[in-house]
């Protein structure tokens, strides 16, 4: 069980940044957390550019908005069928809660396509609420 603070959107970056796992055996595991990863990825270049680590970039910062959209829109696909891997760290309410799970990757979907940055001060609030739809499936349904 992990427990994720989402206070600010700093902590987002950081938290869901830097994760890699090389020995998932599941291509289809690995599938699901590669998207993950890029959803990941995506949020540490926000982060990056709202604390000053990366100059602002609003092409850069609104492709980043893109790629969690088009990968949330992608995640009921790649976890519809019951995959398990010993790394995996997706529990099984989620096939048994489906809809629920699905309506939580559309959540994430919605707030991407609903976001625009247009400047550095702009990124908090996109973060924030991209991030708020990683907590509430997280909670839910990764271990
Ligand atoms: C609809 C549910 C859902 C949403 C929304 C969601 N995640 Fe996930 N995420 C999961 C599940 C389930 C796993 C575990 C997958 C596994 O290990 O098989 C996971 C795993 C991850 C991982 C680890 C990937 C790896 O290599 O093991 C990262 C990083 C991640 N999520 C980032 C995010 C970020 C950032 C957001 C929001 C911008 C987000 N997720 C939104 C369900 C979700």
């Amino acid at each position: 069980m992990q427990k994720i603070v989402l206070a600010t959107a700093l902590v987002i970056s950081a938290t869901f940044g830097v994760m890699a796992r090389a020995d998932v055996e599941n291509p289809a595991v690995m599938a699901r957390m590669d998207a993950m990863k890029t959803i990941g990825g995506s949020l540490k270049t926000l982060g990056d550019m709202a604390k000053g680590a990366v100059a602002f970039d609003a092409a850069a910062a609104n492709a980043a908005l893109d790629a969690v959209e088009q990968k949330a829109a992608a995640v009921p696909a790649l976890f519809e069928a019951q995959e398990t891997d010993p790394e995996s760290e997706a529990k099984p309410e989620i096939w048994t809660n489906w809809e629920d799970f699905v309506a939580k990757s559309k959540a994430l979907e919605m707030a991407a396509a609903g976001a625009t940055i247009t400047d550095q001060a702009s990124i908090g609030a996109a973060m924030g609420a991209l991030g708020g739809t990683c907590k509430a499936c997280h909670s839910d349904y990764r271990m």
